[in-house]
């Protein structure tokens, strides 16, 4: 049997240890997974922002897990180099540890995934202990988390001020449980830097300023798909507009006669 060497908590932490800065991306599919594992991405997420980005919510709180299973296991089928991580939707873990450790073995037998992440501080360290316990690795996501975004007052910037000393402190208890690495999501640039000092796991920014140990987008924003991206993200290609006018095109060709051409006849 062909043994995989796919990317492992410990090759992180060496990046970290380096110097090294790295980048992960959402994935939710075969395609998008093959594309960026051959671009040696190393950490993909099978996000809950599948909910907005995948199967038409306004945002991640619809989303459930056995949405996302089917996903996570493209996406790990498709790749054999990247570790695979399997976001925990809003309430699959809320209840205590024993709802999050069934969540985490459903995401590791039935999609095979090789991590997952849960949003969330000291309020949730039963869940991740029992998690790292099991033998799943576990990483953290810190200051806007998404799924309490109704209870933050909306997408606003986090950590800001005396509150900054509330993440730092959540950030050292989520490491001392054991977590890998942590999502810090917009927070402010200086306490992200204080973080990433502080912490000997990595950090990964999204909306956190340079100074993190990783970044992550979110892939339909990375490729200008997303209608309107938010200001966190950068958009490194116009792919909305070049499947807007492949379509057109097609369709075109297909009124005028054009298509299909004698390349794609058979006789
Ligand atoms: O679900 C997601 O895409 C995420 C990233 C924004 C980190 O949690």
């Amino acid at each position: 049997m062909k043994i995989k060497n796919r990317i492992s908590i410990s090759d992180l932490a060496a990046m970290k240890s380096r110097g090294e800065k790295w980048a992960m991306l959402t994935s939710y599919e075969q395609m998008t997974a093959e594309i960026f594992d051959e671009a040696e991405i190393p950490v993909l997420l099978v996000g809950d922002s599948a909910g907005n980005n995948f199967f038409g919510e306004v945002d991640t709180i619809p989303v459930t897990v056995d949405q996302l299973l089917p996903l996570a296991r493209a996406v790990v089928n498709s790749t054999s180099r990247a570790m695979v991580v399997a976001d925990f939707p809003f309430g699959s873990y809320e209840s205590g540890a024993d709802a999050a450790l069934a969540t985490g073995i459903r995401f590791f037998k039935e999609a095979k995934v090789h991590a997952v992440k849960l949003e969330g501080g000291a309020k949730v360290l039963p869940q991740i202990k029992k998690l790292i316990e099991a033998g799943i690795p576990v990483m953290g996501h810190l200051g806007l988390t998404p799924q309490s975004v109704h209870a933050l007052g909306g997408f606003k910037v986090q950590g800001r001020g005396e509150d900054g000393a509330r993440i730092l402190a959540d950030a050292k208890a989520l490491e001392a449980a054991g977590v890998f690495a942590i999502v810090l999501e917009l927070v402010p640039e200086e306490l992200a830097e204080q973080i990433s000092r502080e912490l000997s796991i990595p950090t990964i920014g999204i909306g956190a300023g340079a100074k993190c140990d990783a970044q992550v987008l979110v892939w339909t924003d990375l490729m200008g798909i997303t209608k309107s991206a938010p200001k966190l993200a950068k958009a490194y290609r116009n792919l909305r507009l070049e499947m807007l006018n492949a379509a057109k095109e097609f369709a075109a060709e297909v009124s005028t006669g054009q298509f299909p051409g004698p390349e794609q006849t058979f006789h």
